[in-house]
């Protein structure tokens, strides 16, 4: 096969093709070639998506997942932090509501004595982007070149920044082609894209944060326990040391969904207060983090928290930015609360509903060139299982379009579920919010 340029090619990519779409095996050498013509241009759109559509319908074998991100990692730079002076360790969250966990988790674990040399992304559709997030701190920018990152890694021991254009750009192009090709929802696909990146990123560990239920891009505790098993697999494969942890996203993460909302909510963490919920995973990733790393026995995640060395990296890293750590965060020009119905309990809040409201709001975008509201989101006052009183505020929505305030008459985005009983009364005005009045003990009352 000759490409365009002349030059000869060794696979024909309808070759390739229908040996996947026929539920054949590649051979390493043809994964190798797809992958790195892909990424020269040399197989076309059109094709790759058709090969992806055959690799979403029939699967990969753990062999042709392994040569497949080896060969994405391949089409870029992988950076080597080797020479510095303590071990790397990194944290993969597949994405939730209210996740905020790396802004408060880089800083301790590098108060811990690791390095975190964090690529992260922005965030698109209903899960926010931990650049996103630290944009809205004044000043601060995620644009590093790699001799900044290495001297910020030495100096503060932590970088959270955007991944270069030169770090796995096959995954770059493929990812953005899934996307509006049906091609997204492959485990041996989501993967080798993620897993790709994490390795060309060039930590030397790395534990995975694999999110389950409605507010993740993952339903089910299967799939979730599968794409986590092939994950480590390919991070084992290139000596990267993985584990991965699945843990629940029915309901957002700690009390705020937001760009500028969550970096309050995690600096209230690194001063050693929180939600319980934010501060426990924050501890439980931190340890599995350090433990990866080999540092087993040095100073403890919730002691860094609590004497003040995760602060102050926290503050060197923002500076080490640009940004201000003392600044006062963008707050939305209008809020609206929501207030609950009678007295009761609340018995579901739905993280899909509050992550869309918050993008909805203005906290998220449609589409990767547009801009974010850096105080839109949406502040939780009750969690499931807590009481409230009626008339008193369940959520307070921020924006600074107040047009995108939820009006009772239209049902956006409204996302209303009856009880199961019948008996309790709904939360209609706003969310997803599933309240039961019945289940309120009267004073002194024995519980049957
Ligand atoms: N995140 C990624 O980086 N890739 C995927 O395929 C899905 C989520």
């Amino acid at each position: 096969m000759t490409s365009e340029s002349g030059s000869v090619e060794a696979f024909d990519a309808v070759d390739v093709i229908r040996a996947k779409r026929d539920g054949g095996e590649l051979s390493d050498e043809q994964v190798d070639w797809v992958i790195d013509a892909y990424t020269r241009g040399a197989v076309a759109e059109e094709q790759m998506s058709a090969l992806a559509m055959a690799v979403l319908l029939n699967g990969m074998s753990r062999r042709e997942v392994s040569r497949w991100t080896a060969a994405m990692v391949a089409s870029g730079e992988r950076l080597d932090w080797s020479a510095l002076d303590r071990p790397t360790t990194d944290k993969h969250s597949t994405g939730g509501v209210g996740d905020k966990i790396t802004l408060a988790l880089a800083p301790t674990v590098a108060a811990c004595g690791a390095a975190v040399p964090q690529l992260s992304g922005r965030g698109l559709g209903h899960t926010g982007g931990t650049l996103d997030k630290l944009e809205s701190i004044p000043g601060w920018s995620a644009t590093l070149s790699v001799a900044q990152m290495r001297a910020q890694l030495r100096d503060v021991g932590a970088v959270v920044c955007a991944a270069g254009a030169e770090l796995a750009p096959a995954d770059r192009r493929l990812y953005a082609l899934r996307d509006v090709t049906g091609t997204v929802e492959s485990v041996p696909l989501i993967a080798s894209s993620i897993m790709s990146k994490k390795i060309a990123e060039g930590t030397g560990a790395l534990v995975l944060d694999v999110k389950v239920g409605t507010g993740a891009f993952i339903g089910d505790v299967d799939t979730a326990r599968e794409l986590a098993t092939t994950m480590v697999g390919l991070g084992s494969d290139a000596g990267v040391r993985t584990v991965a942890l699945l843990t629940a996203m029915d309901t957002p993460l700690g009390l705020t969904a937001g760009n500028a909302l969550e970096v309050g909510e995690a600096v209230d963490v690194l001063a050693g207060g929180g939600p319980d919920d934010v501060v426990e995973l924050t501890i439980t990733l931190a340890r599995e983090m350090l433990a990866a790393a080999g540092l087993h026995s040095g100073k403890d995640p919730a002691d860094a928290l609590r004497d003040g060395s995760a602060m102050d990296v926290w503050r060197r890293l923002v500076r080490a930015q640009g940004g201000d750590p003392d600044a006062t965060l963008p707050r939305a020009a209008e809020t609206h609360a929501v207030l609950a119905p009678a007295d009761g309990v609340l018995t579901r809040l739905d993280a899909r509903a509050v992550g869309v409201a918050a993008w909805r709001l203005g906290a998220g975008r449609s589409r990767k060139e547009d801009p974010v509201q850096p105080g839109a989101g949406v502040e939780l006052h009750v969690k499931p299982g807590a009481l409230a009183r009626g008339g008193e505020p369940l959520l307070t929505l921020h924006t600074d379009e107040p047009e995108r305030f939820p009006v009772p008459s239209r049902r956006w985005p409204a996302r209303t579920r009856s009880l199961r009983q019948g008996r309790g009364r709904t939360c209609r005005r706003w969310c997803s919010t599933e309240w039961r009045t019945e289940a309120l003990p009267a004073p002194g009352a024995r519980s049957r």
